[in-house]
């Protein structure tokens, strides 16, 4: 319990503050000494984070250590002060890493657990160590090194997720499947085609996540509590022992500042859509009214009453986390909205919904990356689909074009000709030759070679076509940026 917090019937405040004027401070709370009476319980349990910043650990060790090498180059720290609090820091490290760290009821916060270990291993030099900082520096610097570890590890799940769809695009290359606009069959594509779609929304997932890596590597240490410090603590020097690209141009901005963790959820939660959308089509493929894929074994689940059921719960998990990872970024966005410069002690609230966010893309990724690798499809059922629905007829228009009628006009010919083929219950190429030929002359006997689907694949041969040797080299394109992604996992 912090010095002067309520006795245990929590009506009687104790004022133990006042006969020991530093016995609050002492504790892992960093700022008794102005007050006569320690805060109020329900006070206390509001403010307190240690429950969720305990996850900073690392990076606020790796700050202190900086801090420590810093104090001691101003002459802060004598050589010995410098080698024993880097021993205890590293001592307290090795607590965390074996998860044996206690903390205290009295500890606030993550930085204030961590002075409290150090006075209690080193005595009043484990107070040195506070020269020159604030916990608004340290936390805005602590949040920005564990943001980087995440992108640098999501952009790597990432990678193995654009892996898997490489792998059964280049499986299942040459086999054909309906193309859709407004869930409605269009034209007939390569599945591996679709397939490949995903690698590329996945890139710029990817993208976005290095993006915002890139922005938010700057330093904000030696910002102090926010106008700077008056040491002469090199703020550079903290960029170099923490590998920041650069150091925040402004102590103001550096405290105040945690658009870096917006853009963090902002990338989580335009990649959960995208997964949110995958896990849609998985949902439908293995419907039995479309029937396209089988989900594996291991990525379904059965139902407790309906013992013929197999259910594509991951899929549907994975659309539905998207939710809590919109509410996140949506969440923190409110927060600081209307927060005036600098540090606001609402910043506390940018912690839960970043862990939040980069916990869920670490749940789900493998899981569905799991799921696309495990997907069996049914070929014949893509092919019946990929040419029903009239999914030639742009190709019957645009043969009339190549014949000298304006596609303005074509499009009105085609579009009696389906009118026909729906009215006499068959597809294009079931009508006769004479049928066609008296709704245009134009439609001779020689446009039935429109009706072949591989043909209308294989026309589409743009670099961005369906058509097999555009695939084929896309596919190659895509692996490559599967294996860029992929590398950056532990960078
Ligand atoms: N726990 C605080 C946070 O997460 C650290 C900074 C506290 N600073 C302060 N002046 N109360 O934002």
């Amino acid at each position: 319990m912090p010095a002067g917090r309520p006795t245990d019937d929590g009506l009687t405040p104790m004022d133990d503050a006042t006969t020991d004027q530093h016995a609050a401070t002492d504790a892992g709370r960093l700022w008794g000494g102005r007050f006569t009476a320690g805060p109020d319980e329900a006070a206390w349990a509001l403010g307190v984070s240690t429950a969720f910043d305990r996850h900073l650990w690392r990076q606020d060790l790796a700050g202190s250590r900086a801090h420590v090498h810093e104090l001691h180059r101003i002459g802060v720290l004598e050589d010995d002060e410098r080698d024993r609090l880097l021993a205890a820091l590293e001592r307290c490290g090795e607590l965390f890493a074996a998860d044996a760290f206690v903390f205290l009821d009295t500890d606030e916060d993550v930085h204030g657990a961590i002075e409290r270990w150090l006075v209690e291993e080193l005595g009043p030099l484990g107070g040195k160590l506070r020269a020159g900082r604030s916990r608004n520096d340290q936390i805005a610097s602590d949040l920005r090194l564990w943001c980087r570890d995440a992108c640098d590890e999501v952009v790597g799940l990432i990678g193995w997720l654009q892996q898997a769809f490489v792998d059964q695009a280049e499986a299942h290359l040459g086999w054909h499947a309906p193309g859709y606009t407004h869930l409605q069959r269009g034209q007939p594509v390569l599945l591996s085609h679709h397939l490949l779609a995903y690698v590329w929304m996945l890139d710029r997932d990817a993208g976005r996540f290095r993006d915002a890596r890139h922005r938010l590597n700057a330093s904000t240490l030696a910002s102090g509590a926010l106008a700077g410090q008056t040491l002469g603590l090199d703020p550079q020097a903290y960029a170099d022992h923490l590998g920041f690209d650069t150091v925040a141009e402004n102590s103001m901005d550096a405290v105040a500042s945690r658009d870096f963790a917006l853009e963090v959820l902002s990338a989580a939660a335009i990649c959960a859509v995208t997964l949110s959308r995958l896990g849609e089509e998985i949902v439908l493929w293995a419907t039995a009214e479309f029937a396209f894929a089988r989900v594996g074994d291991a990525f379904s689940t059965g139902s407790s009453i309906m013992p013929q059921k197999r259910n594509p719960d991951i899929a549907e998990l994975v659309r539905g986390k998207t939710g809590r990872v919109i509410g996140d970024l949506v969440g923190l966005l409110t927060t600081i909205k209307a927060l005036p410069l600098t540090y606001d002690r609402d910043l506390q609230e940018d912690k839960e919904p970043v862990f939040d966010a980069i916990a869920t893309l670490r749940l789900t990724l493998p899981a569905i990356t799991g799921t696309v690798a495990s997907l069996t499809f049914d070929r014949q059922r893509l092919a019946a689909a990929s040419v029903g629905g009239f999914a030639l007829a742009t190709d019957l228009a645009e043969e009339l074009v190549t014949r000298g009628v304006p596609f303005r006009e074509a499009h009105e010919i085609v579009g009696e000709v389906v009118r026909l083929a729906e009215r006499r219950g068959v597809d294009l190429d079931g009508l006769d030759a004479d049928e066609l030929a008296a709704i245009h002359p134009a439609l001779d006997a020689t446009v039935a070679e429109r009706f072949d689907p591989q043909q209308a694949i294989d026309r589409r041969d743009g670099v961005n076509g369906t058509a097999t040797t555009s695939v084929a080299a896309q596919l190659e394109r895509a692996r490559a940026a599967a294996a860029a992604n992929r590398g950056s996992m532990g960078q």
